[in-house]
């Protein structure tokens, strides 16, 4: 048996609350999508939260509403996820990857401010693994240059900096709540917004274009929305998100007491950040060869 990545935490409410929409005969739209993000929003304390149908849809939906063109510039860390990353080349933008900070793995406005041009549209920054980078810092000087700044939180939720939350301080924050994630619906995500202007454009992007006159398309929007079936299972699981985020902060620290060697460094968190860890990253030191890597990691698979 080997270890697996992450386990999904579905519980028997979480079933109890899935065969509820399933019965309801709304299983596309339906109460559980809105009272599910009014969850969200209560949790994340912010007032403009959609939710969606993955992490990389929210990404995408984030570019429309900014109205980004082919060919538009953007800053993206070079180290995290792909799925902005894929999204932006989908979409014909310019992708400029900034270095990442070698012991947090995210980026910082010194990193940040190296690639920065007169042409660049939106930053993007990752909060890896649960990890957040300095992300007020970042933040202050988007406000001040004028640039969006867009938070890819899909591993961070639940992740504090000085008290708040992850994906709370940019322009916009996505989350995923993939299968892996520490809120989960299976596949789903959602986007959360400052500004009431963008929350409106949003409305209409998620749903082809349009919200009230059917059919009546007054924007190139798609079908990116949640179904009323997931919404369930996540209006179920935020119910009870601090007793997730315990369970992986506890198991976390199991790895983090039982991992005490020399031969490898664990991410160093933000000392601002009380985190809630997604997944253990270390950084292997220069005497651990490569052969001695795949070593361990042929072995972990025996396990
Ligand atoms: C950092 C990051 N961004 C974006 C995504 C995309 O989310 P999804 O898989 O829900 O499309 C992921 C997901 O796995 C992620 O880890």
């Amino acid at each position: 048996m080997s270890i697996p990545f992450a386990k999904p935490l579905i519980n028997k409410q979480d079933i109890k609350h899935l065969n509820i929409a399933a019965k309801s005969q709304w299983i596309s739209k339906g109460k559980y999508v809105t009272n599910f993000e009014k969850k969200l929003s209560n949790y994340l304390n912010t007032k403009y939260v959609g939710v969606t149908s993955s992490g990389s849809s929210a990404i995408m939906l984030a570019f429309l509403i900014l109205g980004l063109k082919p060919g538009d510039e953007i800053i993206l860390p070079g180290y995290g996820f792909l799925a902005a990353a894929n999204v932006a080349k989908t979409l014909g933008l310019k992708v400029v990857f900034s270095d990442v900070d070698l012991e947090s793995y995210c980026v910082d406005l010194e990193k940040i401010k190296k690639v920065i041009t007169k042409k660049t549209k939106l930053i993007i920054v990752i909060h890896l693994y649960g990890n957040m980078c300095d992300i007020e810092k970042i933040a202050s000087f988007c406000k001040s240059k004028k640039i969006f700044l867009l938070e890819d939180s899909a591993q961070s939720i639940g992740s504090r900096f000085k008290n708040k939350q992850s994906g709370t301080f940019g322009d916009m924050g996505v989350y995923s709540f993939t299968a892996t994630k520490t809120l989960t619906t299976g596949e789903g995500g959602a986007i959360i917004f400052k500004s009431k202007k963008f929350y409106k454009k949003f409305l209409l992007y998620r749903s082809y274009g349009y919200i009230k006159e059917r059919y009546y398309c007054l924007v190139h929007g798609h079908n990116l929305r949640m179904s009323n079936l997931l919404a369930a299972i996540g209006y179920s699981q935020i119910s009870r998100i601090s007793q997730i985020e315990r369970k992986r902060k506890q198991i976390y620290l199991q790895y983090q007491n039982q991992l005490k060697q020399k031969n490898y460094t664990l991410q160093k968190f933000n000392k601002n950040v009380s985190a809630v860890p997604w997944a253990l990253a270390i950084k292997l030191h220069s005497n651990f060869t490569q052969k001695k890597r795949n070593l361990v990691i042929k072995k972990l698979k025996k396990v």
